[in-house]
């Protein structure tokens, strides 16, 4: 078996900040998942990016509505990063959601919040890189963001 513990390490030499990616399923149950594989593309068309792993649990739901939202945090919001890396819990009992007029869950109280409809998915490895268009967002520039650095929030 390949050891990627080396890659994992080389990765994590990158700093990035922390997304809590949503969607909701045919239920119309929210689903979602912690990410910090987001990256901006586009200002027009307004396009950003995140790679989801090909067995997200989150991922069909994604697929099946075409909408996904993207939820940067705020450095007080490491709980909710925690909780939405977390298997077997209501990921959503912690932090404070509101629904958007998409029906996507957006986090209060974060950095910035994007509702994104999906334009494509690129098939990458054990990942697929999927492109959102940004149907609307908001920002609240003054506040401090949550980091990651080696596997570790900063
Ligand atoms: C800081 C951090 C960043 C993460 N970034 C990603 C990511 O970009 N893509 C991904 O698929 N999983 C990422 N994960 C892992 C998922 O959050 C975690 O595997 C997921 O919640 C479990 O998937 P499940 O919904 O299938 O149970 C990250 C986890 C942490 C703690």
């Amino acid at each position: 078996m390949t050891d990627h513990r080396p890659l994992r390490d080389a990765f994590g030499c990158f700093a990035t900040g922390v997304t809590i990616v949503t969607s909701f399923d045919s239920a119309r149950a929210p689903v979602g998942f912690t990410a910090n594989s987001f990256t901006s593309v586009s200002l027009d068309p307004p396009l950003l990016l995140v790679c989801p792993g090909k067995y997200a649990s989150s991922l069909p739901a994604i697929r099946a509505t075409g909408v996904f939202g993207v939820n940067v945090l705020c450095a007080s919001q490491k709980a909710v990063a925690e909780q939405f890396a977390m298997r077997g819990v209501d990921r959503f009992a912690v932090g404070d959601w509101v629904e958007s007029e998409s029906g996507l869950l957006l986090l209060e109280g974060a950095c910035a919040n994007f509702a994104c409809t999906v334009v494509e998915e690129v098939d990458a490895g054990d990942h697929l890189v999927l492109i959102g268009r940004i149907e609307s967002f908001r920002c609240a520039a003054d506040r401090e963001p949550l980091l990651y650095l080696r596997g570790a929030y900063a």
